[in-house]
């Protein structure tokens, strides 16, 4: 998997005594879109967490951009490129969404210049956002907000955004607004790796899907194999 952009690789994982990642392997190309599901208590967050450095203690290979990630702290992994979208959204509710959007604009330490042209391309992206720069962000609804934070993750310019169940508590129109929203980027080569419970969702929009459970990967393939196969849906992703 020489060009893969993250390669987990027997990655182990837990918290305090409880093993939870059990061995992981997963591979996610340049501009692809992959999907991690399976019930809930699989290991899915544990997963993203361990590519992130968020987990206490981890193991194994974590390859991002070519470089090894284990043992790097969090700001390391997100200097190197990797984005992040938790699923409790973190942005933060007394500040406006133009002040949320600032905040993701810190850490790459633009001018003003170029801080109001990447705003600018937010608003192309996301309207239902631009509608809304001057609205604090905690009156908005559970959608919008995830879309904040979506693109806030956007503004750090990765190279990769990992997400944990974005269309989670989200109305459907909304939802089918996100699938797009991921095409899209795609379409511009950023890569997605995609954690749902929303699987027919995933399916439809990803290229490949692995399923997790008891920490473990117990299957994966293209997701258009795997959306033609509905008993493996119902054997591991059934709640
Ligand atoms: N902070 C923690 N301390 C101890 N155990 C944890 C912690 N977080 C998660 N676990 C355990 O690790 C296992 C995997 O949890 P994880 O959150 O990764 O599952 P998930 O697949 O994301 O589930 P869900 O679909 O509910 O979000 C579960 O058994 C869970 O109880
Ligand atoms: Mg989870």
């Amino acid at each position: 998997m020489a060009d893969a952009l993250l390669e987990l690789r027997a990655v182990h994982g837990w918290y305090g005594p409880a093993h939870v990642l059990q061995g992981i392997d997963l591979h996610v190309m340049p501009g692809e879109i992959v999907a991690l599901v399976g019930r809930n208590g699989a290991g899915k967050t544990t997963s993203i967490c361990a590519a992130m450095g968020l987990l206490p203690r981890s193991a194994g290979s974590i390859r991002f951009d070519g470089v090894e990630m284990i043992g790097k702290p969090v700001h390391a992994r997100f200097a190197a490129g990797l984005g992040y979208v938790p699923e409790e959204r973190r942005i933060v509710a007394g500040l406006t969404v133009r002040e949320n959007l600032r905040l993701g604009m810190l850490a790459v330490r633009a001018g003003a210049a170029a801080e109001r042209r990447a705003i600018d391309e937010v608003a192309a992206r996301f309207p239902r956002l631009a509608e809304r720069f001057g609205q604090q962000a905690a009156t908005m609804s559970g959608g919008e907000q995830q879309m904040l934070a979506i693109a806030r993750a956007l503004l750090s310019r990765p190279k990769m955004i990992l997400l944990d169940e974005p269309s989670e508590g989200i109305m459907p129109a909304l939802v089918d607004e996100m699938a797009q929203l991921f095409v899209d980027l795609r379409a511009d080569g950023m890569t997605l790796l995609l954690v749902e419970q929303n699987v027919e969702l995933a399916l439809e929009i990803s290229d490949r899907a692995y399923v997790l459970d008891q920490g473990m990967i117990v299957h994966e393939g293209t997701s258009a194999d795997f959306l033609a196969d509905p008993e493996i849906r119902e054997r591991y992703c059934s709640v």
